[in-house]
């Protein structure tokens, strides 16, 4: 029988466990194989710390937000131990994997885990990778398990905060998340029926954003719902920020290098309070009294919908197929009905951000939403 691990890694997210339960109830029950769940992500395959999952670990899991196994954003090749300096542990999970007598390592993750899979992958172990995150930004699959539930959550905040907007006459911003990515907000704000759209995709003009809302306020609506993605910025804040990643790309030495990290993280700081920044701004301009709703972690909590149980069983089970026919260096990704295995290499370190001309965008606009630029 096949010996097989399993971890989750990086943000919780909802399907996480019905993922699990897909790829262990194919594994265990279709295939015959052992399964090794390692507890925290990275660092249970870094301390060896893991536990037999049988058919009973895996029942009545399907529903349960988060993960039943913990999880954690360490990165493999720099891994702290104690607080100290970070350490490549490559070769002790390398150590870890063949002493458990592994077959595979099944990686559940967005765009870090990718990257750590990689790691592992380019160390010789066999691993499967398994695309979730709320923020959807994983290249080569149409879609990743989590975005669905966060989708219907944000949009239902998007909904309810109209009540509030229209009755006091106030602009909201909603800030979701996302990261670096706008599919979450664009999402959200589209099936929200938010008013005005602000992605990290599209650069915003504070004269555009306010035009939007004097516009409305002109037509008779004395309100505005906007809804505004975590890493939405304005056009001079973008500049600033893609200097400094281009800073960070082009440096050539290691001194260099840290130097344009803590740049760049210099930069992230000034601009981590931009939501609030934009309603003193838009209250400044508009004359509306306005007010921030930032969602943060319920977006990612509690029991997944539909779509994404079943996402999650159908990449989990394919997963299991592959680890059955021996391919590996893969994630499964899906496309269309299909669950396709990709190589790792065309996912790790890529971000899959919203086309400027995306038909969500489109949609958008045709509707009449403002996208601030
Ligand atoms: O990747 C998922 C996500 O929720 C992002 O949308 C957000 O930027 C980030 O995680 C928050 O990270 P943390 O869980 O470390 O606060």
């Amino acid at each position: 029988a096949k010996r097989v691990g399993i971890l989750t890694a990086g943000g919780d997210s909802p399907g996480l466990n019905a993922a699990i339960r897909g790829f262990g109830k194919t594994a265990i029950a279709h295939y015959g194989m052992e399964l090794f769940g390692f507890r925290d992500g990275v660092t249970g395959l870094v301390e060896n710390r893991y536990v037999e999952l049988d058919g009973k670990a895996l029942s009545g899991i399907l529903t349960i937000g988060g993960t039943i196994l913990g999880t954690s954003r360490d990165k493999v090749h720099r891994y702290a131990v104690d607080g100290g300096e970070p350490q490549d542990m490559v070769p002790v999970v390398a150590e870890n994997y063949r002493a458990l007598g592994l077959d595979a390592l099944i990686m559940l993750g967005g765009g870090g885990t990718a990257k750590n899979a990689m790691r592992l992958v380019d160390a010789g172990l066999n691993v499967v990778h398994l695309p979730k995150t709320i923020d959807n930004d994983i290249a080569e699959t149409d879609t990743t398990f989590g975005f669905a539930t966060a989708t219907e959550i944000a949009t239902d905040a998007v909904d309810r905060v109209h009540s509030t907007a229209h009755s006091h006459h106030r602009i909201i911003l909603t800030e979701i998340m996302g990261h670096r990515a706008g599919w979450l907000t664009l999402a959200a704000g589209i099936a929200g029926g938010a008013d005005i759209i602000l992605i990290p995709e599209v650069p915003y003009t504070i004269e555009s954003v306010a035009a939007t809302i004097r516009r409305r306020t002109a037509h008779g609506s004395s309100f505005s719902v906007v809804a505004v993605a975590e890493g939405a910025r304005d056009v001079e804040d973008t500049a600033d920020y893609e200097a400094a990643q281009l800073l960070v790309k082009s440096a050539k030495t290691p001194e260099a290098r840290r130097a344009a990290k803590q740049h760049l993280a210099n930069v992230e700081d000034a601009q981590r309070e931009h939501t609030f920044k934009l309603a003193r701004e838009l209250e400044a301009a508009t004359g509306l009294e306005t007010r921030v709703t930032i969602l943060g972690y319920v977006q990612r909590g509690g029991t997944p919908c539909a779509a994404d149980r079943l996402l999650a069983t159908r990449l989990g089970a394919a997963a299991a197929d592959l680890v059955s026919r021996g391919e590996y260096g893969v994630m499964v990704a899906a496309r269309g009905d299909d669950a396709v295995p990709v190589p790792l290499s065309d996912v790790a370190g890529k971000v899959k951000l919203v086309p400027p001309d995306h038909a969500w965008i489109q949609a958008a606009r045709q509707v009449g939403t403002g996208l601030g630029d």
